[in-house]
């Protein structure tokens, strides 16, 4: 069986930066026709001359790409320039959240003006949702502050990244136009049992944490349903191995080499193969905008065996074997 469809379009993807960068971006683009790049790296991503030199250092490695860039917000941001550079998204992180936060601010609201700003000159505000595990106030805090601004600020896109609670789900459902969500292949397919079941596997571990059965559920239903307003974004975050084992591991799963085979085995599974191409290549590239194209990838029922490691790291679903596979990577 196999399965041809527009090229997709990761919403959220991180590539790194430095050496590594051009192994992880040389990756995506054997999938991705173009991807949302997420701006947390060393340093992160501020302002319109980050953002340039950023854009050229993944052009450098893949020539023939289309990233999207995006910007960490803080309260002094230039959004003219940044937009002028060719901004798509600003990355909201609640203080503290991500591996690397720069921000003082505590809440959405500390960015009234900002986001006033990205909504006159079309930036879409993207929302890293989640919390520590131990305080789901914060966690229920990121989700209604959201869900304020999109009502305070009725033409400013809003993107939950990475949802992973029924309740979030639930918020995206009943909430405005302007609001969407990203999914992500591990959180679809994978719990917390699968993470800190019989072993702990520091492979599965990522933010926000994976789940129980009830909250994949309601992932999945959406993933599936044809509701453009949920879309797939990878969420792939590859760590190096020694950033994987030890007392202090990094959040973030390396999922870019299988997302998309996991991807159809879930859609296969829920009879919904057909819903697969607006989930990946259609919803999110209309949401934010972007042209379709007429680029294509073909998916096939044939077997993966999943390495243990590669381009320096261990993948998602190391040394697994998995039905589906995408049949350019295998050509090239
Ligand atoms: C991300 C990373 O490694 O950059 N990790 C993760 O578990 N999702 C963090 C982020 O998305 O900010
Ligand atoms: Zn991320």
């Amino acid at each position: 069986m196999e399965l041809t469809f527009q090229k997709p379009f990761d919403a959220h993807l991180h590539l790194r930066q430095g050496a590594v960068l051009s192994g992880y971006a040389r990756r995506a683009a054997a999938f991705f026709e173009s991807a949302l790049v997420m701006p947390n790296t060393k340093p992160p991503i501020l302002t319109a001359d980050d953002l340039k030199r950023y854009r050229a250092a993944i052009t450098t490695a893949v020539p023939n790409w289309r990233p999207l860039m995006s910007f960490q917000i803080h309260s002094h941001a230039d959004i003219p320039a940044l937009k002028a550079a060719g901004a798509v998204a600003g990355k909201y992180y609640p203080a503290g959240l991500t591996n690397a936060d720069s921000s003082s601010c505590q809440t959405l609201a500390d960015f009234d003006s900002v986001l006033a700003q990205m909504e006159e000159f079309g930036i879409v505000l993207s929302v890293h949702c989640e919390a520590p595990l131990y305080s789901e106030e914060v966690r229920h805090r990121v989700l209604d502050e959201s869900l304020e601004m999109s009502v305070r600020f009725p033409n400013l896109k809003i993107v939950l990244e990475h949802i992973s609670l029924e309740r979030e789900v639930e918020a995206v459902r009943l909430a405005g136009e302007n609001v969407a969500a990203t999914l992500t292949a591990h959180h679809l397919t994978f719990t917390a049992a699968d993470f800190i079941g019989s072993k702990l596997n520091p492979h599965l571990f990522c933010k926000p944490i994976l789940q129980n059965e009830k909250h994949r559920g309601a992932l999945r239903a959406a993933a599936v349903s044809g509701n453009p307003r949920f879309f797939f974004g990878s969420d792939s975050a590859p760590h190096l191995p020694e950033f994987k084992t030890g007392t202090a591991v990094s959040p973030g799963i390396y999922s870019m080499p299988v997302t998309l085979p996991l991807l159809a085995c879930l859609f296969e599974e829920a009879d919904s193969l057909t819903a697969l191409e607006s989930f990946v290549s259609v919803f999110g590239r209309r949401f934010y905008g972007i042209p379709e194209t007429s680029e294509k990838i073909t998916m096939i029922k044939k077997k993966l065996k999943v390495p243990f490691e590669t381009d320096g790291v261990v993948p998602l679903c190391a040394g697994a074997e998995l039905p589906w596979s995408v049949k350019e990577s295998e050509e090239k």
